[in-house]
């Protein structure tokens, strides 16, 4: 048996054969380079472009470009109505972004428990956890992979629900044929490093509702109701914060869209082969796509088969000895959260404004609002159990990155017994 590399063996992923997220060309330089020599670097003819291209790429009718996916999900919650006090139904497990931008509009963040098999909020629990102050829905498409938004929007219609799609990891996902964004009232994206989309950091708000698209142009732009590209008033209508993007991340982000398909089909490519190399492998349980779904695969997330593997310890600590021994290998492998969302200190102190705000706001209630870690059994056990990696399967990396990956997994967990697990 090959001797682990964290052991002092070689590594099963050579240095060297990966190659770096994302590749940039001939086209990115010069996009860039004709923005750094124009005159415009706020809200330049690039930003312009590029809502019309993204809009056009996602089939939305309206597209606003913001200087994060934080940004837009807040515009969005804000532009659907979610106010001070409402409630807002969110999965137990994502980035802290996609709840705390609840708070971010004084609203109230209620969890949903998560699925096992998809890692997403579970569709049939949703219902359960409505109450009488629930506005709005925010789905998160965690990992590329989409939510049942048939369920989602069936709940959402039967009790009066706004539907915030938070697709920063979700470009070119799609359900049932439709793609992520195109379901809900309005849906974030992120354009920030690891995304599918990259332009190094900003965002896009999408919607097809221009009730929505102008709520959402005041909070973008300082509470105004026209966009820098028209003849401005500078007044304040509204509560408006600063979240557009600039014309040199545009520039970059324009070059990356031309591209984004052929980069979701290769994520894809190398996604399903290494599921291929994986299957069987006696220890892990491997990310699915179900029927119906198409994953984007933005993040291949595994989990650490305890029961398979005779493991009654602490989950964590034999899947932390694993992503030790992977980094060792030459997999960068990450823990994508060591937290579910409601044991986060910001949820459990419930402090965000000081003085207890947004909890304590006197048009809200909690009634329904309860954060105990344990009413969210699946998402702590999938938070102690997972790991992934992201962009080492994407672009320009191919199958040889693929096998080389899929042999260090297989090492790993030939070699468990010789691992040292820190309690
Ligand atoms: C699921 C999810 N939601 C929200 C965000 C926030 O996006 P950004 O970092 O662009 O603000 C991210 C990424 O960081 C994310 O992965």
């Amino acid at each position: 048996m090959t001797k682990l590399a964290i052991l002092g063996g070689n590594k099963a992923v050579p240095e060297g054969l990966i190659k770096k997220w994302p590749p940039v060309d001939a086209e990115d330089e010069k996009l860039v380079l004709a923005s750094l020599r124009s005159d415009n670097h706020a809200f330049g003819p690039n930003c312009e472009a590029l809502v019309r291209e993204f809009a056009e790429w996602n089939g939305n009718k309206y597209c606003l470009f913001t200087n994060s996916g934080t940004a837009a999900l807040h515009m969005a919650l804000a532009a659907c109505g979610v106010g001070a006090g409402d409630h807002v139904l969110v999965t137990a497990y994502s980035w802290s972004a996609s709840a705390t931008c609840i708070l971010h509009h004084n609203a109230i963040p209620v969890f949903v428990e998560i699925d096992w098999a998809t890692m997403i909020m579970a569709p049939d629990k949703i219902e359960a956890a409505i109450t009488p102050k629930t506005k709005a829905i925010v789905v998160v498409h965690l990992n590329g992979l989409m939510v049942n938004m048939e369920k989602v929007m069936a709940v959402a219609h039967k009790h009066n629900l706004k539907v915030v799609e938070d697709a920063c990891q979700a470009h070119g996902a799609r359900y049932a044929g439709r793609k992520a964004g195109t379901w809900g009232d309005a849906a974030a994206f992120s354009l920030n490093q690891n995304k599918m989309l990259c332009a190094g950091e900003g965002g896009f708000l999408v919607t097809d509702n221009e009730e929505i698209y102008k709520a959402a142009v005041q909070i973008w732009n300082f509470g105004e109701n026209r966009t820098p590209a028209q003849s401005r008033d500078y007044h304040a209508y509204a509560l408006g914060w600063m979240y557009r993007g600039n014309d040199l991340t545009a520039a970059f982000a324009r070059a990356q869209l031309k591209r984004l398909n052929v980069h979701i089909d290769i994520a894809r490519s190398n996604a399903q082969g290494l599921n291929r190399e994986l299957a069987g492998l006696k220890g892990v349980v491997l990310p699915v796509e179900p029927p119906n779904h198409f994953h984007n695969w933005y993040n291949h997330t595994c989990r650490v088969d305890t029961q398979a593997l005779g493991w009654t310890g602490n989950p964590s600590a034999l899947r932390n000895a694993i992503l030790d021994a992977l980094r060792a290998e030459g997999v960068t492998a990450g823990v994508y959260q060591h937290w579910t969302l409601p044991a986060m200190t910001v949820f459990q102190a419930q402090n965000a404004y000081g003085g207890g705000c947004p909890w304590t706001c006197p048009l809200t209630n909690l009634n329904g609002v309860d954060y105990s870690p344990e009413r969210f059994p699946i998402t702590q056990r999938h938070v102690d159990t997972h790991f992934g990696i992201a962009t080492q399967l994407r672009a320009p990396n191919g199958s040889e990155v693929v096998r080389a990956i899929a042999e260090a997994y297989q090492k790993v967990l030939a070699n468990i017994n010789n691992l040292e697990i820190k309690e």
